[in-house]
């Protein structure tokens, strides 16, 4: 039995993981964590997550729940995540990491603390898009200097960082191999051509879109496009399931979804 502590219990992917961890047979969720003042705070953990009496209660204090836990699955906000990692350093216990807009500072913290402790960190859990990823690397690589790079990204109109934490990854693997190009953040007025050595990047924010990620190769004569549609949070959910299974054989270390999907 894999426990598992869910930090940042009340959001929309933490009540999504309460429920996905909870129906797997393997998994005990022993606690739910969020930040002081939350109106959840006392309420049982199973049902704020909509699928009934669990006998764990929302908590605000991490230090109630983190000695009952093997792992902890965070998706929370960048200043709670660093936070996290002290305390399960502190406790020697293992991290799933999805909180996006990571500063450089705090990923840095967390290469340290995967000295100690093992770690699974990711902008996107998703099986598809990690595919996509390695896609992405084959295209730009065949498709070469010919071919107009652009990236669009949409999610729903609560999403606070952007660029997502996946575009920024697509874009880590295609300058990866294009690494003298210009990255830039939309285009307005009076711009000009195209230069060559150019990857324009989109944002569009509404609704409820889970997240679409487009890459579009533009040549002369054709267009390829690689792109991946999230329709349920599940599939996060799911992923972040089997990054947590991976690390129960792991005592420490840095892992990505590349390492945990093995390719
Ligand atoms: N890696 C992936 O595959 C993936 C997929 C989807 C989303 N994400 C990322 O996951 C993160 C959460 O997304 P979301 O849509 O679920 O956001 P959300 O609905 O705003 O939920 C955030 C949760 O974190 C809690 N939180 C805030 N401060 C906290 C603290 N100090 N300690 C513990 N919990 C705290 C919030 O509680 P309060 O309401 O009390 O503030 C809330 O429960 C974002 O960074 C998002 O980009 C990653």
């Amino acid at each position: 039995m894999i426990n598992v502590l869910i930090h940042g219990c009340t959001g929309r992917m933490g009540t999504t993981n309460v429920r996905v961890f909870h129906s797997d047979k393997e998994v005990k969720v022993v606690g739910g964590v969020v930040e002081k003042g939350n109106p959840f705070v006392g309420m049982d953990v199973g049902e704020v997550a909509g699928i009934g009496r669990l006998g764990v209660s929302v908590s605000d204090n991490i230090e109630d729940y983190i000695s009952l836990c093997d792992v902890v699955v965070d998706f929370s906000v960048p200043s709670a995540t660093s936070r996290l990692v002290d305390v399960a350093l502190k406790h020697k216990k293992k991290l799933v990491i999805g909180t996006t807009g990571l500063s450089e500072d705090i990923m840095k913290k967390i290469l340290e603390a995967s000295e100690s402790i093992a770690i699974v960190q990711s902008p996107n859990f998703s099986v598809g898009v990690n595919l996509m990823l390695e896609l992405t690397k084959v295209a730009t690589q065949v498709l070469g200097e010919d071919f107009d790079i652009e990236l669009v990204e949409v999610h729903h109109n609560k999403k606070k960082d952007s660029p997502s934490g996946t575009a920024l990854k697509i874009l880590e693997v295609i300058k990866s191999i294009r690494e003298d190009y210009k990255t830039i953040y939309g285009r307005e007025g009076i711009i000009g051509e195209r230069p060559k050595e150019e990857i324009g990047v989109f944002a569009v924010r509404g609704g409820d879109v889970v997240g679409d990620h487009i890459v579009m190769y533009l040549g002369y004569g054709e267009r390829l496009e690689i792109v991946h549609r999230a329709t349920s949070r599940e599939t996060f959910s799911r992923g972040a399931l089997r990054a947590a299974k991976f690390l129960m054989t792991k005592d420490k270390g840095f892992y990505t979804m590349k390492d945990v999907l093995g390719f």
